[in-house]
C-alpha cells in the first residue's frame, strides 16, 4: 500500500525508529523547521519544544553559530580518518572538553573518546571498563552491571545493562550481566520537591550482586544518575555516594550514563558537579553538538586511560573506535556549541531557573489523574494513572493531544517528560504549564 501526505510526499520508505510506524504514517505529526523554541509544523503552526528535541537542543534550535561552523568545516575538511592518523580539531575539542569535564580538574575525568552517539559512547565505556580490568591484572573481572529501567542506548551492550523490558525482550543480551533494582517508589516519595527521601538503601543491591557473584567477576556497574528515558527517576538523597563506596570497596569501576544529565541539564555542567560523586568514566551525547550533528564523547578518568598507556609504545592500546570518532565537522559543531553554553551560560542556567520550573510544574498536581510530579533542574516527570488494561494510552492521548495544540511533550508508558531547552524564559514555563494542563483535562 502507498501512503502519502496531501503534498505527496510517500512515508512507505522510511521505517521509522522507535515508532508506532503504521499509526504514525495514517495521521502524521510532521515538524518542518525550527528556530529557538519553537518548532513549524507541516501546517506553518509553531509548536513549542517541550523537550529539547530529544534532550538534546540545549542551546535552542537554528543556531547561526553553529550553522556557521558546520558550513566551514565542510569545505575545509569534510572528513579525515581517525585511525593512525589526526586532525587539530578533534584535539581541540577534546581540550576544551577536557576544561569543563565533570567533577573539574580534581576529578581528573579529563581523557576523551569520541563515539557517534550515545549508545556507541555507552558500549565505549563498557569495552574501556573491562579493558581496563584487564590491564591492570584482573582479567575475570568482564561482569558489567545495570539498573532495572536503566536506558543506555540500542547497541547489544547497551541494551545488555539496560533495563527496559520492551527493548531487551526480543534480543539476545550479553551473558555475563546483572541488575540493581530501580528506586521508584511512588508508594513513599510521590510529589517530594527534595531529593527522594528513600531508597538510598537500594544502592546495597552492589553488595548483594558481589555476594552472588563475586567482585573479582565484575568489570563495573553503570547507571543514569538521574534516569532519562524512563520517566525522569530522581536518585534517593545519598544512593549514588553509597554506589560509589560499594564500587571503590570492591574495585569495580562506576560509569555515569550523562548522555541526557550532560550539559547543563540539571542545572550544572554535569550530574557528577551536581552531585558531588566522582565516577571513573562518563558517558556523553545529545548537548554535547546541540543535536546538530550526532556526536557521543566518554571521559575517562586518568587512572583508567593511564593503565591502558602501557606495552610497547608501537602498540595499538585499545582495539576500539568508529569511522566517524572525531569527525571534524561534529567537532565544529561540538566547539561552536561550547562556545554558546560558555557565552550564555547555559551549562548553570538550569540553576536559576529550577526553582521557578518546580513551581510551574507543581501548578499542575490538581490535574485530572496525576499521580506524581518530581522535578530537577530544568527536567520534569509528571506520571499519569493508567487507564485498566491500556498502559501508556493516556499519556499517548496528552501527547497528541499537546502536539495539536502547539507543544511538543515526551512520554514513556504513562510518564511525561519535560525538558526544555535550556534558553526557556519563564513565559515558554507558562505556555508548557497552560498547554499541557489543557491537554491533561481534556484527556480523560
Ligand atoms: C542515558 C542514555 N544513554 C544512551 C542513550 C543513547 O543515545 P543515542 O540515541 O544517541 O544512541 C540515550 C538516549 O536517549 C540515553 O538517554
Amino acid at each position: 500500500m502507498d501512503i502519502s501526505t496531501p503534498n505527496e510526499l510517500k512515508l512507505d520508505n522510511y521505517w521509522m525508529p522507535f515508532t508506532a510506524n503504521r499509526q504514525f504514517k495514517s495521521a502524521p505529526r510532521m515538524l518542518e523547521s525550527a528556530h529557538g523554541m519553537y518548532y513549524k509544523d507541516a501546517e506553518g503552526s509553531d509548536v513549542l519544544d517541550g523537550t529539547a528535541g530529544l534532550w538534546c537542543v540545549n542551546a535552542g534550535h537554528g543556531r547561526p553559530q553553529i550553522a556557521r561552523a558546520v558550513e566551514r568545516q565542510l569545505t575545509r575538511l569534510d572528513y579525515a580518518p581517525s585511525f593512525q592518523m589526526g586532525h587539530s580539531l578533534a584535539f581541540e575539542f577534546a581540550q576544551r572538553l577536557a576544561a569543563i569535564s565533570p567533577g573539574g580538574s580534581a576529578a581528573e575525568l579529563d581523557r576523551v573518546f569520541f563515539a557517534g552517539s550515545g549508545s556507541e559512547a555507552v558500549d565505549t565505556a563498557l569495552k574501556i571498563a573491562i579493558a581496563y580490568q584487564r590491564a591492570i591484572g584482573q582479567g575475570t573481572r568482564t561482569r558489567l552491571i545495570g539498573r532495572e529501567r536503566g536506558y543506555h542506548g540500542v547497541g547489544f551492550g547497551g541494551i545488555s545493562v539496560g533495563g527496559l523490558v520492551n527493548n531487551r525482550r526480543v534480543f539476545p543480551t550479553l551473558h555475563g550481566t546483572d541488575h540493581l533494582r530501580h528506586t521508584h517508589d511512588l508508594a513513599r516519595n510521590a510529589f517530594t520537591r527534595a531529593l527522594p527521601e528513600h531508597g538510598a538503601d537500594l544502592a546495597e543491591d552492589l553488595e548483594r550482586l558481589v555476594a552472588l557473584h563475586g567482585a573479582e567477576t565484575i568489570a563495573a556497574v553503570i547507571i543514569e544518575p538521574v534516569a532519562g528515558s524512563t520517566g525522569v527517576l530522581i536518585p534517593p538523597a545519598g544512593y549514588l555516594q553509597r554506589l560509589r563506596e560499594i564500587a571503590s570497596k570492591h574495585g569495580i569501576l562506576l560509569i555515569f550514563d550523562e548522555v541526557i544529565t550532560g550539559f547543563g541539564r540539571l542545572g550544572a555542567p554535569f550530574a557528577v558537579d551536581y552531585f558531588g560523586v566522582i565516577p571513573d568514566l562518563v558517558t556523553t551525547a545529545k548537548g554535547l553538538t546541540n543535536g546538530a550533528i550526532p556526536m557521543g564523547a566518554v571521559f575517562a578518568s586518568r587512572t583508567v586511560h593511564d593503565a591502558l598507556m602501557t606495552g610497547p609504545a608501537e602498540q595499538i592500546e585499545l582495539f576500539h573506535g568508529y569511522t566517524y570518532s572525531g569527525h571534524p565537522v561534529a567537532c565544529a559543531a561540538g566547539l561552536a556549541t561550547l562556545e554558546i553554553y560558555q557565552q550564555e551560560g547555559l551549562l548553570t542556567r538550569g540553576a536559576a531557573l529550577a526553582t521557578l520550573w518546580q513551581e510551574a510544574m507543581f501548578g499542575m498536581r490538581e490535574c485530572p489523574n496525576v499521580i506524581d510530579i518530581r522535578t530537577i533542574g530544568l527536567v520534569a516527570g509528571i506520571e499519569l494513572a493508567s487507564r485498566p488494561g491500556y498502559p501508556g494510552s493516556r499519556a499517548y492521548d496528552v501527547f497528541t493531544d499537546c502536539f495539536a495544540s502547539g507543544l511538543l511533550i515526551r512520554t514513556t508508558g504513562d510518564i511525561i517528560a519535560l525538558s526544555p531547552p535550556l534558553i526557556a524564559e519563564p513565559d515558554h514555563i507558562d505556555e508548557i504549564v497552560t498547554k499541557l494542563s489543557a491537554a491533561l483535562r481534556r484527556v480523560t
